[in-house]
C-alpha cells in the first residue's frame, strides 16, 4: 500500500478561514490506485515551514502530494521550497500536467509545479483549486504506482505496467 502524505498550502486554510476541499479531493482520487493517506496537514505559504514539513514527511511517506502555492502570486512558494528538498527532479511529471492542462485552460501555464525524489519519497506539487487538482492528478495517477516502485528500488520490468491498449 502506497503511503501518501497530503500537504495543503494555504494561508487562509491554515487559519480556518477557508475550507480545504483540495486535500479531500486528493484523498478520494488516490484510493483508486490503492494508496492510503498517512497524514494530512494544512499549513501557511511559508517557504521555511513548507521545507521543514517536506523534510519530515519524507521519512514517513512514499509519496507527498502538495496542493496550492504553485502560481505566480507573491506568497506562492511551494515549488521553491520543493526544489530545495528534492535530490532529483522528474520534469516529465510537471510537463505532462501542464501539457494536458493547457487543453482545459491557458492558466495551466501559470503553475510552476515541480516533482522530484528525496531518498525513497516522491514529491509532487499540484495547484490549489479542487478542479485543478482533479485535472492534474488524473494525468499522472496511473503512473504513480510504477514511479513509487522504481524509486524504492524495484527491478520489475516496466512493460508489465502498461495497459493492454498501450502495448502495441
Ligand atoms: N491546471 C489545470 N489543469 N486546471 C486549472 O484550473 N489552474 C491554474 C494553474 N493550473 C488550473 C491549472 C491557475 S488559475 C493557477 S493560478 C495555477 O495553476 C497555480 O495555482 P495555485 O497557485 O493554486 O497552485
Amino acid at each position: 500500500m502506497i503511503k501518501v502524505a497530503i500537504l495543503t498550502l494555504s494561508d487562509k486554510g491554515s487559519k480556518g478561514e477557508r475550507e480545504d476541499t483540495s486535500g479531500p479531493t486528493i484523498e478520494r482520487m488516490i484510493k483508486k490506485i490503492g494508496a492510503e493517506v498517512s497524514s494530512y496537514e494544512i499549513i501557511p505559504d511559508e517557504k521555511a515551514l513548507i521545507k521543514k514539513r517536506l523534510l519530515s514527511l519524507c521519512k514517513k511517506a512514499d509519496l507527498i502530494l502538495t496542493t496550492g502555492g504553485t502560481g505566480v502570486s507573491p506568497r506562492d512558494v511551494t515549488p521553491d521550497a520543493t526544489l530545495e528538498v528534492i535530490e532529483q527532479e522528474i520534469p516529465g511529471i510537471a510537463e505532462a500536467m501542464r501539457y494536458k492542462g493547457l487543453r482545459k485552460t491557458p492558466f495551466a501555464m501559470l503553475s510552476r509545479a515541480v516533482a522530484g525524489i528525496r531518498g525513497k519519497t516522491l514529491i509532487i506539487n499540484l495547484p490549489g483549486s479542487p478542479a485543478a487538482v482533479k485535472e492534474n492528478l488524473s494525468v499522472i495517477l496511473d503512473c504513480i504506482p510504477h514511479a513509487v516502485e522504481k524509486i524504492q528500488g524495484s527491478q520489475k520490468e516496466c512493460a508489465r505496467h502498461l495497459k493492454a491498449k498501450d502495448k502495441k
